[in-house]
């Protein structure tokens, strides 16, 4: 009989402070650069961002969404068998965002690591804990989403620092008989390493390169809408359904454009796909997580229902896991 990974409980976190693009535009204004609420809202969606306090790493984030989503799922730290963190940003080199997280959440002992594959991180953690989970090697996994993009932002770069927030969101997962995570499709193409990259990194001692956001935003944007499309495509075929069978699309917050027109190639309505880019901005690996538990709080969500999550980001990487909630 096959083992399914069922989504037991989420949760999620966005730090305290929340900066509304009029905040943000104020705060770009005293260095000079020039942007504006109507600019941001109409080629993007975002209307605000929160952002880390300085005192506040990835782990921090993540281990507040893990928590909540251990509390949903009615289970203690030590249940869980594995931990998985999808970040871009961890608050070291090393060690891993998931050994702190598993420290501060007071357990010890079974394997935690981080998958590096920055927006579609939590797509390819999503997809590990279910393939250790099918072989029977995890019974609980706990799978995390956390980023502080505000720590790799150049808020001298208008075209970039405007679209990025912090946060993080989880899931826990379990083995079970019924579905569960039907299926799942990840790919990458390291061409694409230019398109959207942080080309600084740590060499002797000091920073060689620029550690802050690069992206070329129209060419990220013509990748995206056609990767995603592909992507649920294959997700679909391989569960043997169709674009009909989906009841909530819920995809990576970058865009609202990109979103949209996703949404139109697989002929979903608007008030089928989950949006909180408008509130989160992109938060990069969290934001899939994120947008999932903010629509299984407010009760969109239901049990039963079929769920398509799909994710694309630099590498460029991209994938999705369709699943039974
Ligand atoms: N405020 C005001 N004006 C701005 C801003 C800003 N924040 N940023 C750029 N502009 C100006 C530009 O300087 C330019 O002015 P010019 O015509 O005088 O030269 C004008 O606006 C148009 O700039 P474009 O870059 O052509 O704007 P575009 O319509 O392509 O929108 C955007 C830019 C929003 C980034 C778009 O390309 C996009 O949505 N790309 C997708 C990228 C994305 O979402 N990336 C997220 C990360 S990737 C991921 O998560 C997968």
């Amino acid at each position: 009989m096959r083992i399914y990974s069922r989504i037991l409980g989420t949760g999620s976190y966005l730090p305290a402070k929340r900066m509304t693009n009029a905040d943000l535009a104020a705060e770009l204004a005293q260095q000079g650069v020039e942007t504006s609420d109507n600019w941001i809202v109409e080629r993007t969606g975002i209307r605000a961002r929160h952002f880390a306090a300085d005192e506040q790493g990835c782990s921090d984030l993540a281990t507040e969404a893990s928590r909540r989503a251990l509390d949903a799922a009615g289970l203690a730290a030590q249940d869980i068998d594995l931990i998985i963190v999808g970040t871009s940003t961890p608050d070291m080199v090393f060690p891993s965002v998931a050994t702190m997280v598993q420290h501060k959440l007071g357990a010890a002992g079974c394997p935690a690591f981080d998958v590096q594959a920055v927006c579609s991180g939590f797509i390819y953690a999503l997809t590990i804990a279910d393939a250790m989970i099918q072989t029977g090697s995890s019974k609980r996994a706990l799978v995390i989403g956390a980023e502080v993009f505000s720590r790799i932002l150049d808020f001298k770069d208008r075209t970039t620092c405007v679209l990025f927030g912090d946060g993080a969101g989880a899931v826990v997962l379990e083995a079970s008989d019924t579905p569960g995570i039907l299926a799942t499709d990840l790919h990458a193409d390291g061409k694409y390493k230019d398109i959207l990259c942080v080309p600084g990194h740590v060499n002797r001692g000091g920073i060689l390169g620029d550690p802050v956001l690069k992206m070329d935003g129209q060419a990220v944007f013509k990748l995206a809408v056609g990767v995603l499309e592909e992507t649920a495509r294959a997700s679909l075929a391989k569960a043997n359904l169709t674009d009909a069978d989906i009841d909530w699309l819920i995809p990576h917050q970058a865009n609202i454009r990109i979103m949209q027109s996703t949404a139109k190639k697989l002929k979903m309505p608007a008030d089928k796909v989950v949006v909180t880019v408008d509130q989160h901005g992109n938060t990069s690996a969290a934001s899939i997580p994120l947008a999932l538990d903010t629509a299984v709080r407010d009760g969109r969500i239901q049990r039963g229902q079929t769920l398509m999550l799909e994710g694309v980001g630099g590498g460029f990487t991209w994938g999705s896991v369709l699943l039974r909630y």
